[in-house]
């Protein structure tokens, strides 16, 4: 598949955009100051805070998991069978206790935060997964 080229310099704080990328959903959301202050504040709910695991891009493995903090780039699909997460931007409510916001997969409840890491006690195995994708322009990023 080509690759999929993406301005966003006009995003909001918060907002989610959507593009396809051979055939799977890839997600940009624009992270604030005080989303990326609180991701370390859970990690010891999580099963690979560090994103450990390997197939990851390097750029992936740090505490923010992607090249510039303030825009996640992630495909926007649950590691464990696959369905599609629900963004939640306001408010993880019920669904984890002092978290924020996140994602929230509705078919068997895996949860995963700001940074797509996955939550203990789920069953999404892993972390959500980075694309390949680098910085065109300071605000154009290109998947694949
Ligand atoms: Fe997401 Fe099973 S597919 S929890």
């Amino acid at each position: 598949g080509a690759p999929v080229e993406v301005d966003v310099s006009k995003m909001e704080p918060g907002q989610l955009i959507r593009v396809e990328w051979r055939g799977k959903p890839v997600w940009m959301v624009r992270r604030t100051q005080e989303i990326l202050d609180g991701l370390p504040k859970h990690d010891n709910q999580l099963r690979d805070p560090a994103s450990e695991e390997p197939q990851q891009p390097e750029y992936a493995q740090n505490a923010y998991r992607s090249i510039k903090p303030e825009v996640f780039v992630a495909v926007g699909l649950c590691t464990h069978l696959g369905c599609s997460p629900t963004y939640l931007p306001d408010s993880f409510g019920e669904q984890v206790q002092g978290v924020s916001s996140g994602f929230f997969c509705p078919c068997h409840g895996s949860k995963f935060d700001m940074a797509g890491r996955v939550f203990q006690g789920v069953p999404a195995p892993l972390n959500l997964v980075i694309p390949p994708y680098y910085y065109v322009t300071d605000t154009t990023i290109l998947v694949g």
